[in-house]
């Protein structure tokens, strides 16, 4: 290794906790074995490694047998401190992989892929202990501005996976559309699912120009399942969303009676914010408590997203029903209207024993009790909720928005606006100084999130994606003491050429100083 920098030889995103070099090299031959030794959960593991690495080797690794010269075991330890944690030691004659959990064990196995990925069939020696620097490190991706269907949704979780990412956050429904069957309630699939036309150009662009094309779907539970046992299988939790009590168009198109005026209502083709949302009435809570018990029953984890921003009051407002509801309730404001609104659900989702996420608006009219913050306009609200004691994740518009252009305008792709390049994700420090140290423990992580009014296409998606989501697993996973951009950029660069090989669509500007360099040297 003589020359070489420790970001070259093991070309690793996101950068682990601790790394100590060492010398030589373990050669993988037909002969390695590859041993599980715990439970099942670690042998399922051992089997995620074979698959990954058996292309690459030219031949299928036998899994078998017990520890010894040439094997790479995989093990579990229940005297480990770090449930995601994990501990690599590569050498000359043989690999182990140790972890309290099977979740550890499958970050062990991310990793030596990409050591493996650097020398074909060559694993450079080294000593890894490493373990996540927040429990939430998130993505979310809105499928209902542009509908996905699930081989997509698919692909963007084994890729987060690999970026050692362990949350999906599923935006099913907006505005635009409705994509999760609710078998209560089929006119949510049936109406809310499809609109007549879409925005053509951008959406502050006059006069407004439509496709006239038909556009929508939606996810069976039968399919939801399916992508949540996928998630499982490689331990991503999956938060759906389900907004209220605005950017329900889709909601209001289905069921216009839960609205505050009569309507009608349409699933919307182009993009912004609407001021029908939803009305406050005992009906519309049954309505919601119904929806969100089947939603319950789909995803096992423990976090409900309901939305909550971009609300506007100017029909609770007008309207007689909320007014008396105010008085009532002693409600002072609207703002208190919409904190009433979300308390009842938080009460509902708390008696089913989940707990409620919503965004940072929900602080406007006074937190409901278990709510978790997510912060997107800024990192204020954010700052607010942890010193209330709620829990928060962090995704700022001015680090986390992956609509955001990644260059200039006019050489990019169409895109919603703003600027945020990859050095700008990967300067992202989630705890805000202002939190003193119990604070700061209220911030769980933070989460990149990905709007798609202007993504038509999978390969725009993956363009918006990569090679931002390295530098969030990054933000998310890595001590920030041990954080280096130029560093970073070493490694992130052979892995974003190994996913361009993939057929992933990079968006590669970003490493052409360090490509001129190479050329340099
Ligand atoms: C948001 O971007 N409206 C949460």
């Amino acid at each position: 290794m003589q020359n070489e920098q420790p970001f070259e030889r093991y070309p690793l995103v996101p950068w682990p906790r601790s790394i100590s070099p060492r010398e030589g090299y373990f050669v993988w031959n037909r002969a390695t074995r590859v041993v599980a030794a715990g439970d099942d959960s670690a042998r399922r593991v051992a089997a995620v490694l074979v698959e990954r690495v058996a292309a690459g080797l030219g031949f299928r690794p036998a899994l078998d047998g017990a520890a010894g010269e040439n094997t790479i075991v995989l093990r579990l330890d229940a005297d480990l401190t770090e449930a995601q944690g994990y501990r690599l030691r590569v050498d000359q004659n043989s690999v182990e992989l140790v972890a309290k959990t099977a979740h550890g064990l499958f970050y062990g196995v991310q990793t030596l892929v990409q050591l493996l990925a650097k020398a074909g069939s060559e694993l450079p020696a080294v000593e890894i202990e490493d373990a996540p620097r927040f429990a939430y490190r998130g993505l979310h991706l809105d499928v209902a501005r542009h509908f996905y269907p699930i081989a997509v949704v698919k692909r963007v979780i084994e890729q987060m996976a690999r970026l050692k990412l362990n949350v999906f956050h599923w935006h099913l429904t907006e505005d635009q559309g409705w994509r999760i069957e609710i078998k209560k309630y089929p006119r949510l699939t049936e109406v809310g699912a499809w609109r007549e036309q879409t925005l053509i150009g951008h959406g502050q662009a006059e006069p407004k120009r439509y496709d006239g094309v038909r556009h929508g779907g939606f996810y069976t539970q039968a399919e939801v399942r399916e992508v949540v046992q996928f998630a499982t299988d490689r331990f991503v939790t999956i938060v759906p969303e389900i907004e209220m009590p605005g950017h329900a168009l889709a909601i209001l198109a289905a069921y216009p009676e839960l609205g505050c005026s009569p309507g009608p209502f349409k699933v919307v083709g182009s993009w912004g914010i609407f001021e029908d949302i939803l009305c406050p009435r005992e009906e519309t809570f049954t309505f919601l408590e119904n929806v969100l018990s089947e939603v319950i029953e789909l995803f096992p984890g423990k976090y409900v997203h309901v939305g909550g921003d971009e609300a506007p009051k100017a029909r609770w407002k007008s309207s007689e029903f909320v007014q008396r509801l105010k008085v009532e309730q002693n409600l002072r404001d609207e703002d208190e209207v919409q904190s009433y609104f979300i308390r009842r659900i938080d009460r509902f989702l708390a008696s089913r024993g989940k707990a409620l996420v919503g965004w940072d608006e929900i602080l406007e009219g006074g937190l409901s009790p278990n709510a978790t913050v997510m912060s997107w306009r800024g990192v204020s609200g954010g700052i607010d909720a942890a010193r209330q004691g709620h829990d928060v994740i962090m995704t700022p518009t001015t680090h986390c928005y992956f609509d955001y252009y990644q260059g200039s305008p006019e050489l990019e792709p169409p895109g919603i606006g703003g600027f945020l390049p990859l050095e700008l994700v990967y300067e992202f420090e989630p705890v805000p100084s202002e939190l003193n140290a119990d604070e700061a423990r209220h911030v769980i992580g933070a989460q990149a999130n990905l709007w798609t009014e202007y993504l038509k296409q999978e390969s725009h998606l993956e363009y918006m994606l990569f090679p931002r989501l390295f530098a969030m697993s990054e933000v998310t996973w890595t001590p920030a003491a041990a954080k280096n951009y130029a560093a970073f950029l070493r490694r992130a660069e052979p892995a974003a050429v190994r996913l361009e090989a993939e057929g992933v669509r990079v968006a590669m500007r970003a490493f052409e100083e360090v490509r001129q360099q190479r050329r340099a040297v």
